[in-house]
């Protein structure tokens, strides 16, 4: 703006005010702050929103009396924002009016409409800013309209004048022209030629203020008006904001190049943080769903080792499956080794029952074909599919991709994991590498769940194998001695009725099963002589025979699995008073199971032929039984064995 004023001759100052009056911007430096609120031309131009030409003043920045020019900014939607004022320097106009070429004591004068000199010929410091309404050729010139008027002057000289308002907008007349020929030259003279030269430059004078204002408007005015909106919108964020101006090589098509190169700049940083920001975003997203996925194998790490259970475990990998994979539906078919074929085990999203009645035979439908090829089958669009096997499936389900993942355990394929999407689905690499990883957690839950599930059945097998060789052996002790035949068996089912008259927990039952089974097998190690004797045994031999439950101990103590079941034979033979063998224990020292077995055995052996004698009557056990409770044995027993004896039935 300061360049501009310096070009042309006519402007005193350049500025823009804001909408509240306050000037923001002035080619003249300001010395403090200035508010033109009050002027007409911009509160004129502010309601307008249009050109407007102001009153004759003195301008608060260059102390000159000048008339202003007001022309709104307004922004794209047609609201005023501020306005750019140009001040016109009335010092101009009196050079114009001194240059034109007159008749001496002629006079040019510019008004304003409320009759205020701004500018005369001569003596311009005696008039300019003098305001005289009343005076007749004032009246005259200000009433508006061409014309020609015979009146005193000002200075009460009698001239003839021409005059000529200036129209400053629509239907608005802001200045007004006048020039004065003395009557007395023009007497003289006389001549047509004389008045029409007056006329002409009256005419003259107004067409170069109308050139200045045009001049104005379209040469200042307009390019200010487009940089200021220019920047506005550049200020609000628009970047994509051009001056539209010519770059040439004026003052304006210099401003307006720097300023659309700095548009351009500013444009191309701002491309460049938004590009930076959407990378930062992505880090941050691929950091927060590596979390995820950590979180998710964990998950499923922590269902693999707290539960046995493979169907458990699969129904946490497929949450896990549709969680972060965005899965519409899955699934893990396992193999069937017998069979060769692919069965349903778990799945997830699937609205019918379809999916489960499948069995693939390896290398039929995509699934089969991941067992076959050990690797990721994709189907990107399973209608045009043309190995398409469960056609009836993908209808139902409305499917349009599959991935199928081969879960491979130790080299062996145990099944696949079955992702489909009921829409075009394009997996990025980051996706298809944790659905393997996933598909390896699954193999990995599959496979521990085969190895307990085999751990299981070989300790069952075993447990069996254990209990028939035991029942093999007591079978064959029996038979060592032929008169007790049964013997055992009898003793063990008794045993047991009667732990559990004692409350005895099951699995202290089967140990205690196990001991009763075996409570002689210490026998292996004394004489069929004395074993078998008819006759009662000497001291010596009493020797021998009380040493059967030791040797049980011995046999059975280096098998881990028959340890708790050794209570009864190395202890069936002590006595709740203290006098039985081979530790002679007494009372609660005695263990339970041994307490129990005692009763059962001796009533047993008594009720039984021995070699050494015959078989008792029950009434005469019954009371041998009842006469040793507190002696041979422990009476709480004794007490519920007579029970059981007595009313078998409450068994
Ligand atoms: P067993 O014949 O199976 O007897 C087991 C237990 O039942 C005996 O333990 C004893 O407490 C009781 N019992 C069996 N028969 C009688 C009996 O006639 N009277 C009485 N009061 N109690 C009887 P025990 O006494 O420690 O004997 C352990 C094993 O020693 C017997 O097993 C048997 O094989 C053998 N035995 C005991 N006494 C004789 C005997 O007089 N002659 C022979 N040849 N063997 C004997
Ligand atoms: C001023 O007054 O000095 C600034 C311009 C104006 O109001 O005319
Ligand atoms: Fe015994
Ligand atoms: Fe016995």
């Amino acid at each position: 703006m300061a360049a501009r004023i310096r070009e042309t001759t006519y402007y005193a100052n350049i500025g823009v005010a804001d909408l509240n009056g306050n000037l923001v911007c002035s080619a003249v430096p300001l010395s403090g702050r200035v508010n033109v609120a009050d002027r007409s031309y911009f509160w004129r131009a502010v309601t307008t929103a249009d050109f407007a030409v102001g009153e004759y003043l003195v301008d608060r920045v260059t102390g000159k009396g000048a008339i202003n020019f007001g022309y709104p900014v307004l922004d794209a939607q047609g609201h005023v924002t501020g306005v750019v004022y140009a001040a016109l320097d009335l010092a101009w106009l009196n050079d114009f009016a001194a240059n034109a070429d007159l008749p001496p004591g002629s006079t040019i004068t510019v008004l304003d409409r409320k009759g205020t000199i701004l500018a005369r010929f001569p003596d311009p410091d005696r008039w300019v800013g003098k305001t005289e309404p009343e005076a007749p050729i004032v009246a005259a010139i200000v009433k508006g309209g061409e014309g020609t008027a015979d009146a005193p002057g000002l200075d009460a000289v009698p001239r003839l004048f021409g005059f000529v308002p200036l129209r400053t907008g629509p239907g608005e007349t802001a200045l007004f022209l006048s020039v004065g020929i003395p009557r007395a030259a023009a007497l003289v003279e006389a001549t047509h030629h004389l008045i029409r030269n007056a006329l002409l430059v009256t005419l003259f004078g107004a067409l170069a203020l109308l050139a200045a204002w045009a001049g104005g408007s379209h040469f200042l005015f307009d390019p200010v008006n487009r940089l200021i909106m220019a920047a506005e919108r550049l200020g609000r964020g628009e970047l994509t904001v051009r001056s539209g101006l010519p770059h040439d090589a004026g003052e304006f098509g210099r401003l307006a190049s720097t300023f659309d190169r700095m548009a351009t700049a500013l444009e191309g940083r701002e491309a460049q943080l938004e590009q930076a920001r959407e990378a930062e975003r992505q880090e941050r997203e691929h950091a927060e769903r590596r979390l995820r996925h950590t979180q998710a194998l964990h998950a499923i790490d922590q269902a693999i080792t707290g539960s046995l259970d493979l169907r458990l475990t699969l129904a946490v990998v497929l949450d896990q499956v549709v969680a972060e994979l965005h899965a519409d539906a899955a699934d893990v078919l396992l193999v069937d080794p017998h069979s060769q074929e692919l069965y349903y085990s778990a799945g997830r999203g699937f609205r019918g029952n379809t999916i489960m009645a499948y069995r693939l035979r390896f290398g039929e439908g995509d699934a089969g074909r991941a067992v076959l090829d050990r690797r990721t089958v994709t189907v990107a669009d399973l209608t045009k599919a043309a190995d398409f096997v469960r056609r009836h499936l993908v209808e139902e389900e409305g499917f349009v991709t599959a991935f199928v993942t081969p879960l491979i355990a130790k080299g062996q394929v145990a099944g696949v994991l079955e992702i489909f999407q009921r829409r075009p689905f394009q997996p990025t690499a980051e996706w298809l590498e944790f659905l393997e990883t996933l598909g390896g957690q699954a193999a990995v839950a599959i496979d521990n769940a085969a190895l307990f599930q085999g751990l299981q059945r070989a300790n069952l097998d075993l447990t069996l194998a254990y209990d028939t060789t035991l029942e093999g052996w007591s079978k064959a002790l029996d038979l060592r001695d032929k008169e007790t035949e049964g013997h055992t068996q009898r003793v063990t089912e008794l045993t047991v009725r009667l732990a559990r008259g004692v409350g005895l927990r099951e699995e202290e039952i089967v140990h205690l099963r196990r001991g009763a089974l075996l409570h002689d097998i210490g026998m292996m190690g004394i004489s069929e002589s004395i074993l078998l004797k008819p006759g009662p045994l000497t001291d010596e031999e009493w020797g021998i025979m009380k040493k059967h439950p030791v040797y049980a101990f011995e046999l059975l103590a280096p098998v881990a699995h028959l340890r708790p079941a050794l209570d009864i034979p190395y202890s069936h033979h002590e006595k709740w008073d203290g006098t039985g063998y081979p530790r002679g224990l007494r009372g609660n020292q005695i263990p339970l199971a041994a307490r129990v077995f005692a009763v059962a055995d001796v009533w047993d052996a008594l009720r039984s032929d021995r070699p050494y004698r015959a078989a008792w009557p029950q009434e005469r056990a019954l009371d041998y039984i009842r006469e040793q409770a507190g002696r041979h044995f422990d009476p709480a027993i004794v007490e519920v064995f007579l029970r059981l004896v007595e009313h078998p039935a409450q068994d």
